[in-house]
């Protein structure tokens, strides 16, 4: 028999191989098996908070918007709110009494993103984030840098922080600890002053919306003023491209509010849209998401006597078909859905039931 040379056989194999590795390349990445958009068939989902949010975006869609400008104005309209304690204007401060918000953007048929996060005085960062996507080369811009990209786009600064976000801050630093000096009125007669009572227990407030256009395109953004009281600089789930959001123009568009730190270490925003691209419905996926979550967490400190996950997080999804569905750990979650009717208010699918 004849033998081969190494160096022969190598130098073959190695071009063999490049070779079926550069025609992989040029095989089309299969994207397209879904099936293609429902031109004309809009749908937007949101959070239980955008009844508002999701008129606006849907008046917008009907008249040709593209989903993108949509949903950015309709969420504007919650940052705006006041009386909305968990994003954007009168939002709940960090430890120290300073709004920070986070937002992010994700645009379909360009497949851009853009966000910022730790914006302070700037009531509406979902169109920073959008300019972050839309005037420079990079997808997130935090803190200080943030607001001065937003000041150089000509946002002007303003006081975040309400008088009821401020006097709910104060309830929770007065009640934080008995070793501190805070303390809320109260007479001598009282016993549990300084306890961290129910009613002021810490939230994750967001909003989250995802829309169809009448071209079948698909967006998505969410924003918030991320964990009530937090240390200064933290930073939650909402502004990172894969977790707080997520949309792929082929095959659907996903988002998240809750938890934040336990989305982030799951990325599910991206595992869902992945998830609907393997052929799951929107409200399947969504609770895939909320099971990986449960099943890898390892901190004991997070878990109940059961062993289940403590707090929640709750998922949206659509697709291009026009499913839709959402997901949290825990049941009694609501979602809202703009059919291009009108705005339905639903029951999320739930991974444990509350007692
Ligand atoms: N999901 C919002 C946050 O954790 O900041």
């Amino acid at each position: 028999m004849k033998k081969i040379n190494r160096r022969v056989f190598l130098k073959t194999t190695a071009f063999t191989s490049t070779a079926a590795f550069a025609s992989q390349l040029l095989q089309p990445y299969p994207i397209n098996k879904q099936p293609q958009p429902i031109a004309g068939k809009p749908l937007a989902i949101s959070s239980a908070n955008g009844t508002k949010a999701l008129e606006k975006a849907m008046g917008m869609i009907k008249d040709g918007a593209d989903a993108l400008d949509a949903v950015i104005a309709g969420v504007n309209i919650v940052e705006d709110d006041p009386e909305d304690t968990s994003v954007g204007y009168g939002g709940l401060p960090n430890e120290e009494g300073v709004v920070e918000l986070d937002a992010a953007v994700m645009h379909g048929p360009s497949y851009r993103a853009g966000s910022v996060a730790s914006l302070r005085n700037i009531k509406n960062p979902s169109k920073v984030a959008r300019l972050v996507m839309e005037r420079t080369d990079h997808v997130l811009i935090v803190g200080e840098g943030a607001l001065k990209f937003a000041k150089a786009h000509g946002f002007k600064e303003e006081t975040l922080l309400t008088d009821k976000a401020r006097e709910a801050w104060l309830k929770w630093k007065e009640n934080l600890s008995k070793e501190d000096d805070w303390l809320p009125p109260h007479t001598i007669e009282d016993k549990e002053i300084g306890e961290i009572y129910e009613k002021y227990l810490r939230h994750y407030g967001t909003i989250h919306c995802s829309a169809v256009d009448m071209q079948g395109n698909l967006s998505c953004v969410t924003t918030t003023s991320g964990l009530a009281y937090k240390i200064p600089g933290r930073v939650g789930d909402s502004p990172i491209i894969g977790a707080g959001l997520y949309c792929d123009n082929e095959v659907g568009s996903a988002g998240s509010t809750g938890r934040g730190e336990a989305n982030l270490l799951n990325c599910s925003s991206v595992m869902i849209v992945e998830w609907m691209q393997q052929g799951k419905s929107p409200e399947e996926a969504c609770l895939l998401a909320c099971k990986r979550i449960n099943e890898r967490c390892r901190e004991k400190r997070l878990k109940d006597d059961h062993g289940r996950f403590k707090h929640d997080v709750k998922f949206y999804a659509i697709n291009k078909r026009g499913e839709y569905g959402s997901a949290s750990i825990w049941s009694g979650g609501s979602y809202l859905i703009h059919d291009g009717t009108s705005v339905k208010k639903l029951e999320s699918a739930y991974l444990f039931k509350r007692k």
